[in-house]
């Protein structure tokens, strides 16, 4: 199941001394988590079939004496020049673990304005994030891997254009992805064509912010390379289950878990490409692997330990777990459900609803026996469950791999490619599912022998150069709509696959908005006003080729 790539990394990363192979990490993972035998055993064999993973900080660390299991953390950053310091310091110690690290800026005073008691002049938040980087191009999370950090910004905040405009040049920030915050009333506004309205004056240089001058910024800084995103805050408030304990105002750094201050969360994700048999799913299984991914995760709280004091005390009180999707793609594939096709998104609700109500299920019964989170009265669970929130949908970047599936809920991004790993080495991949079909395919239309191999390879060259092949009208129509990749599906289409997950998912959605080079600022615009409108707590879009250092590298035609 696992390719050259994902031996690379699992063999220069993941193993311990001592260790061989996957199946050696799954037995340490499961042996620490599992409270008995017959657990570690049900938990071993969900792991090891690739049924289901849980983050990488867990497949690393678990039982080793970091033993630091969750992925995302998020961190208050105040506004005075110690406690800036104290969240560097706590993001130090933190990514020294393999954690990710978020940030909310908004609370440090515009460049140039007097900050404290004694006179001092504000850097501003921007001049501050090059600090949190370096600590990141330092740390290299304990020399495991790249320091991933989640920076963001109120729309309303004075310095919001050079936030917007501060990862202009490629390299700049590195360890950052940068997101604005923006409330529904500026949406509104937005929506409604609002270019005049004032967000701030700056109170340094007297700088009017106007919605269209800071709109106008967000859209050319995606056109440009991709940044920033954009964080809907009530959205995300919205579905806070614990308004009691705060407004949630930062998310992990690829968006997925919108987090207290404090807060950290265990991710895990299942493989949907597994339950598929004879093109129909099992349902019975997945709801068992469900039930035990509850269990592991809600296990692996208090078999984890905390960077610092502050995150187990959030930890504990509200008992976040993530449980996700990896394989979306292979899965809809193996049902022969095109991925922008309506069968498809229906498909993919129904799927993601019976795991998150099946989740609920199963924190409720935790509940029972082991008593509700901590934080449970006055949050908006009106029976008592384990866990505050269950569902999440991770990016899934490593664990897919090992777990040899699409990530995520993201389409494939080309069936054939050369990917580069960090270390600069160059793999080729081919998609196995795509692979097999393509014989089938050349088969069924009469090329058999030297020909059929001829249009073989002319076939996975063309994909390779293009990412495609919805342009190569010999073979079938149904062949090429079932291989559908992420530039030929429509920012429209995978918007709305995004909502389909988010309508059954506790926390957030991380997917990437995969648009062609050619897409121009307007569409950029309309995604962003669909993608609130659709109700999701995020959006993140990327326009191909616009940086030139991606994992993926096709030779040609986008
Ligand atoms: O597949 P894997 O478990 O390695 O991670 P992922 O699903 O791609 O990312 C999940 C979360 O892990 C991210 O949102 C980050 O919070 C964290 N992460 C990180 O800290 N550093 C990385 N290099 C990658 C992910």
């Amino acid at each position: 199941m696992m390719d050259d790539m994902a031996d690379h990394i699992l063999k220069s990363r993941y193993l311990l001394p001592g260790e061989k192979d996957f199946t050696d990490i799954c037995r340490r993972v499961a042996g620490w988590i599992g409270r008995d035998e017959a657990e570690s055993g049900a938990f071993f064999r969900m792991m090891e079939s690739g049924e289901f993973l849980p983050n990488s900080p867990a497949l690393m660390n678990a039982g080793t004496p970091c033993n630091q299991l969750a992925g995302c953390f998020v961190i208050p950053v105040g506004n005075t020049i110690t406690g800036i310091f104290e969240a560097v310091k706590q993001g130090a110690i933190i990514q020294m673990t393999g954690g990710g690290t978020g940030y909310n800026f908004s609370e440090i005073a515009p460049a140039g304005t007097t900050a404290e008691p004694g006179g001092a002049i504000s850097p501003g938040p921007v001049a501050f994030l090059s600090v949190f980087d370096t600590v990141s191009e330092v740390i290299r999370q304990g020399g495991r891997r790249r320091g991933a950090n989640m920076g963001i910004l109120d729309i309303r905040h004075p310095d919001i254009l050079a936030f917007i405009d501060a990862k202009d040049k490629e390299g700049k920030l590195s360890h950052f992805n940068l997101s604005v915050t923006v409330p529904d009333a500026v949406m509104e506004a937005f929506e409604g064509g609002e270019r005049e309205e004032i967000l701030s004056i700056h109170p340094a240089t007297g700088r009017e912010n106007t919605i269209g001058s800071v709109f106008d910024a967000i859209i050319n800084g995606i056109h440009r390379n991709g940044e920033p995103g954009l964080l809907f805050s009530d959205a995300i408030n919205r579905e806070n289950r614990t308004p009691h304990l705060g407004e949630i105002t930062a998310t992990n750094p690829c968006g997925e878990e919108p987090l207290l201050p404090f807060e950290a969360c265990i991710l895990g994700s299942i493989n949907l490409a597994r339950f598929i048999e004879e093109s129909t799913l099992d349902w019975k299984r997945l709801e068992r692997t469900v039930r035990l991914a509850v269990r592991f995760l809600d296990l692996a709280i208090d078999r984890s330990s905390y960077p610092l004091p502050e995150n187990e005390d959030a930890v504990k009180k509200t008992r976040k777990i993530g449980l996700g999707v990896m394989g979306l793609h292979d899965a809809l594939i193996l049902l022969g459900l095109p991925y922008d096709s309506p069968s498809a998104r229906e498909c993919a609700e129904e799927m993601m609803a019976f795991i998150s109500e099946t989740a609920v299920d199963e924190s409720k019964r935790l509940a029972e026996v082991f008593g509700p989170f901590p934080a449970w009265e006055g949050s908006v669970w009106e029976k008592p469950v384990r866990n505050a929130t269950l569902t999440t949908i991770a990016p899934t970047g490593t664990i897919s791999l090992f777990a040899g599936c699409s990530p995520g809920i993201e389409p494939v991004y080309s069936f054939a490619f050369w990917r580069n790993n960090t270390a600069g080495a160059e793999f080729e991949v081919i998609h196995p599912l795509f692979s097999a079909r393509l014989d089938e395919e050349i088969a069924s239309l009469g090329y058999h022998g030297d020909e059929g191999r001829a249009r073989q390879k002319a076939v996975i060259e063309e994909v390779r150069r293009c990412g495609s092949l919805q342009h190569i009208g010999w073979l079938s129509f149904e062949f090429r709509k079932l291989f559908v990749s992420a530039l030929d599906i429509s920012w429209r289409d995978h918007l709305l696959m995004q909502a389909a997950f988010q309508r059954h998912t506790h926390a957030s959605i991380a997917k990437t908005i995969n648009l062609p080079h050619t897409t121009g600022h307007e569409a950029i615009r309309e995604a962003i006003l669909s993608a609130w409108k659709l109700s999701l707590k995020g959006i993140t879009l990327y326009r191909t080729g616009s940086r030139r250092a991606s994992v993926y590298s096709l030779t040609g035609c986008r």
